[in-house]
């Protein structure tokens, strides 16, 4: 019996994680977020009410279901305290019982978030990141540097650790960005107030997770972003901070004494890309954008306009490599359908030869798209798909060689097929 099970983005997030966390959350006991932070956004409609979570696990939903935010995460305190009010005011309890953070998270301070926003508008190489300090505020944790969560509950320790976190980044403000940042009495003073905010929440969760472990509790750690965002897998330098591939649970979170039953990769129909970096699939054409008003690919969290473009088999393949994907959730279906002269690209040509698989490094901007025709499918969903929406699913299952576990058409809870047991 299956009690633990992990939710990854298999591509350039957005994959629509969100609703089948959701989902299957309502069959766990606990839920955990391991890495990222407030740049994740996870959109479920409930009761007809849209929630935008961001930062707190999925599980806070249900009430009979516990929610950690693991170590991994960085954590913004001003994000969290507005995001609780939005999410209260849904009707939703938060309570200490049900949700519990790590004190070991690192802080996103004010100069993660200064540093983000002066490095993507004067900086030499613009990422297109959502400008919410999560690569400043990993940085400061691998230096060594960083301001943990725990740290906010003391005033004197956290003044003494972020003067020593200003030194050297106030030159940089000073001489190179030329720009205003607050002192670090200021800063104390702010996160140490924020801090009274959180401090109800804080737990060993390593323990706790520990503890769940051993009473059997089934445990869902969600991902935030995907796999080709990974610091490692990913297609850097156009990537998030953090391990967003299946390793990052170890790290971020713990599985204490054994690893993880399942591992879904949630994979959209087509592939999407917000900010820069290079995409082999993507469209240029109206057909592109016409999916991109049809899937209503706008970033949750920033509201920019996603990149579309073809289904990436040598990507998936990748993704399902590098991170045990066990099986997959194949999501948007409906916007494929009746799309005249749907493609889907089963191989690159890379550096004179043939290649159906990337690796890490893979420069993706030199790779040549081999694609396929595929026929137009048609479906409503509501009885047996149609014999050409089951050759396109049938076409991946075989590249990829795991199971579609399932499928969804449309953004309502209801709107979805489980082809397989999960949890
Ligand atoms: P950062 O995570 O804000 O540093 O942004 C780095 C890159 O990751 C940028 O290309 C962002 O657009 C992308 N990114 C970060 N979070 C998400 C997400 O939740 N969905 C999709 N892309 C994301």
């Amino acid at each position: 019996m299956m009690k633990s099970l992990a939710i990854i983005g298999s591509q350039w997030g957005d994959e629509g994680k969100g609703k089948i966390t959701d989902l299957l959350s309502l069959k766990s006991d606990v839920v955990v977020r391991y890495q990222g932070g407030n740049n994740a956004g996870h959109t479920i409609i409930v009761e007809d009410k849209k929630v935008v979570l961001h930062l707190i696990p999925s599980g806070i939903l249900h009430d009979h279901c516990a929610s950690v935010i693991g170590h991994g995460v960085v954590f913004d305190p001003e994000a969290f305290e507005k995001e609780v009010e939005k999410v209260r005011a849904s009707g939703i309890t938060i309570t200490p019982e049900k949700l519990k953070i790590s004190g070991n998270c690192t802080v996103i301070t004010m100069y993660n978030k200064l540093l983000d926003g002066q490095r993507e508008s004067k900086g030499p190489v613009k990422i297109g990141t959502t400008g919410k300090g999560i690569g400043p505020a990993y940085e400061d944790k691998v230096s060594r540097k960083g301001i943990k969560l725990k740290d906010l509950l003391n005033y004197d320790i956290l003044l003494e650790k972020l003067s020593a976190n200003l030194m050297e980044k106030e030159c940089l403000f000073k001489n190179l960005y030329d720009c205003q940042y607050p002192s670090a009495k200021e800063e104390a003073q702010r996160l140490f107030e924020l801090g009274k905010i959180v401090e109800p929440f804080i737990t060993d969760t390593f323990s706790f997770l520990d503890q769940c472990k051993k009473e059997d509790k089934k445990i869902l750690f969600e991902g935030a972003q995907g796999i080709l965002l990974d610091i490692d897998y990913g297609s850097y330098p156009f990537v998030t901070s953090s391990s967003t591939s299946f390793g990052g649970i170890y790290t971020g979170a713990g599985m204490p004494g054994g690893s993880v039953d399942e591992v879904l990769g949630i994979t959209k129909a087509y592939t999407t890309r917000v900010g820069e970096g290079p995409f082999p699939t993507e469209l240029f054409s109206e057909l592109g954008e016409s999916i991109q008003k049809k899937g209503n690919e706008f970033g949750a969290t920033t509201g920019r306009k996603r990149r579309c473009g073809w289904l990436d088999l040598p990507l998936l393949k990748y993704a399902v490599k590098s991170s045990n994907l066990t099986s997959i959730a194949l999501t948007k279906l409906d916007v494929l359908c009746d799309i005249e002269g749907l493609k889907i690209c089963t191989k690159y040509k890379y550096e004179g030869r043939e290649i159906d698989c990337a690796y890490p490094g893979i420069d993706l901007s030199k790779v040549e798209p081999i694609l396929e025709d595929v026929t137009t499918f048609s479906d409503d969903f509501k009885s047996e798909l149609s014999p050409a929406i089951n050759t396109y699913i049938k076409r991946i299952e075989d590249a990829l060689e795991i199971p579609v576990g399932i499928l969804a058409y449309g953004p309502e809870r209801s709107e979805i097929k489980f082809l397989k047991e999960f949890l």
